[in-house]
């Protein structure tokens, strides 16, 4: 049957050009490619987690277009329960202005249309489903109310909290103290703690202030450094799984599905961050957001190959 995960989160559809580089602000370069793609990070983690053998309900938002209509098309694809993902008229659904390079870094810009409309009313109307949950996914692609909403809800109900905070802004203590697990990479650990990662140190350094903002673990990705768990009494860098990739969109997403699911199941710590870099890499080896989102085959696979 697998284990229930709710996702709060943003749709959006990803409008991806991949070019030699990412120009610079002025500038105007050629490109290859171009190609629309189901994205958004709540929707991202939501797939995530459903091919990863999660059982998984979304509570978000898309307009009454024709990209809300795709997009709710491929969370069902996926068996993600879309029940509470509505569709708002007059507004546009979220898009996401992609450039890739041909190192697979991307830049992203977001015009959040009907992400913004979702209300702490959505999800006092999607309680049961929060509250019938092993985890609850977040990112920050929503008002910043409506994740604090959501973060109440599960708390009440002793959901294990895992709050990925992208896009990166600062958080208020009141948020950071319903999460039990906090996900950042570099540059959201930075913006979230004004202190630099460079090093592995630095790393550490900031995680551990975050930690004294009342969150109860952190894990920070370091992109190809792999992961850096900090819980009380120390920390453990888990290092990443070697891959060759062509686009590290929805890298972070994949993540949060694998930690997500392996935590919903039960596994420990150690081996739900395994998970998580193990899903995260694999989704960089294919162009776009959901069609990059491993099986849990394919990530079994991996893991059993390491
Ligand atoms: O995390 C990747 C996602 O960020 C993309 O799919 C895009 O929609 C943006 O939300």
């Amino acid at each position: 049957m697998g284990v229930r995960v709710a996702v709060v989160g943003s749709l959006n559809m990803d409008l991806v050009g991949r070019g030699p580089r990412i120009p610079r602000p002025g500038e105007t370069i050629i490109g290859g490619e171009f190609r629309t793609v189901p994205g958004g990070k709540g929707a991202n983690q939501a797939v995530a987690a459903a091919r990863l053998g999660g059982r998984v309900s979304m509570v978000g938002r898309v307009g009454d277009d024709a990209f809300g209509a795709e997009l709710l098309d491929t969370l069902d694809a996926d068996g993600v329960d879309r029940t509470h993902v509505k569709t708002t008229p007059g507004v546009p659904t979220g898009v996401a202005l992609i450039m890739v390079d041909e190192q697979g870094q991307n830049s992203i810009l977001v015009a959040s249309g009907a992400n913004m409309r979702l209300s702490p009313a959505d999800v006092d109307a999607a309680q049961e489903v929060i509250a019938g949950a092993d985890v609850l996914l977040l990112q920050l692609e929503n008002p910043l109310e409506t994740v604090i909403r959501a973060a109440e809800v599960a708390r009440a109900h002793e959901v294990t909290v895992i709050l990925n905070p992208a896009p990166a802004r600062p958080l208020p203590a009141s948020l950071l103290s319903l999460v039990d697990v906090l996900v950042p990479n570099e540059s959201e650990t930075e913006v979230l703690t004004g202190l630099p990662v460079g090093s592995t140190e630095e790393a550490e350094v900031a995680a551990r202030s975050l930690a004294d903002q009342g969150v109860g673990t952190v894990i920070l990705t370091l992109g190809s450094r792999g992961a850096l768990l900090l819980q009380e009494g120390g920390s453990q860098l888990f290092p990443t799984f070697e891959v060759t990739p062509v686009d590290t969109t929805a890298a972070g997403d994949a993540f949060m599905g694998g930690l997500g699911v392996a935590l919903a199941e039960g596994k420990p710590l150690a081996e739900a961050i395994r998970w998580g870099n193990a899903a995260g890499a694999l989704a960089t080896t294919i162009m776009g957001a959901q069609p990059s989102l491993p099986t849990r085959e394919a990530l079994e696979e991996l893991l059993a190959s390491a």
